[in-house]
C-alpha cells in the first residue's frame, strides 16, 4: 500500500512520537548543561531511529555508542563541577546517580563486546537510557536552577 505524503507524515509522527523531546520543563538554568542534555537526547533518539530500520551495521552502532559513551562522561563531569561550584544540595545525589548510570553502561559495553549489535541488547540500552535521562533531569538536574538563581 502506498502512503500519500500526508499519511506518510502521520505514520512517521506516530512511529516516533514516544521519542524524547527537550522542553522547558527540562531547563536547568545553565544554557551549557541544557545544550548537553539536548545532545544526549538527540543521540538516544538517533539510536532509536537506527534500531527501527533495517538491521544496523556494527560500524554504525560502534560510532554512535562510542560517541554516546564519551559524551556522557564529559557531560557528567561538567555538570558535577557546576553543581559543586554553586553548592547545590543534590550534588552528591547527582554524582551517585551518574556513577550508577556509568556502571550500567559499562555492563552494557561488556555484553556488546561479546554479543555484538544484537537488536534486543541495543533496544534495552536505548529504553533504559531514555527513561533514565528523562527521570534524572526532571528529578535531580533541574534542581540546579534554584542554586543558580540564589
Ligand atoms: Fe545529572
Amino acid at each position: 500500500m502506498r502512503l500519500s505524503a500526508a499519511q506518510g507524515f502521520v505514520a512517521l509522527t506516530v512511529k516516533y512520537d514516544h521519542m524524547l523531546m527537550w522542553s522547558e520543563q527540562f531547563a536547568t538554568g545553565s544554557p551549557l548543561v541544557d545544550t548537553q542534555h539536548r545532545m544526549l537526547i538527540d543521540k538516544i533518539n538517533q539510536l532509536e531511529k537506527l534500531l527501527s530500520g533495517p538491521p544496523p551495521s556494527k560500524a554504525a552502532c560502534d560510532e554512535l555508542l562510542n560517541f554516546l559513551g564519551s559524551y556522557v562522561t564529559m557531560h557528567f563531569k561538567f555538570e558535577e563541577q557546576c553543581m559543586e561550584r554553586v553548592k547545590c544540595k543534590v550534588h552528591q545525589q547527582n554524582k551517585q546517580a551518574h556513577a550508577a548510570f556509568l556502571g550500567l553502561f559499562e555492563k552494557f559495553k561488556s555484553r556488546y563486546q561479546v554479543e555484538g549489535p544484537k537488536l534486543e541488547l541495543l533496544k534495552s540500552l536505548q529504553t533504559s537510557a531514555s527513561v533514565w535521562i528523562k527521570n534524572h533531569i526532571l528529578s535531580v538536574d533541574i534542581q540546579l536552577k534554584t542554586c543558580l538563581s540564589s
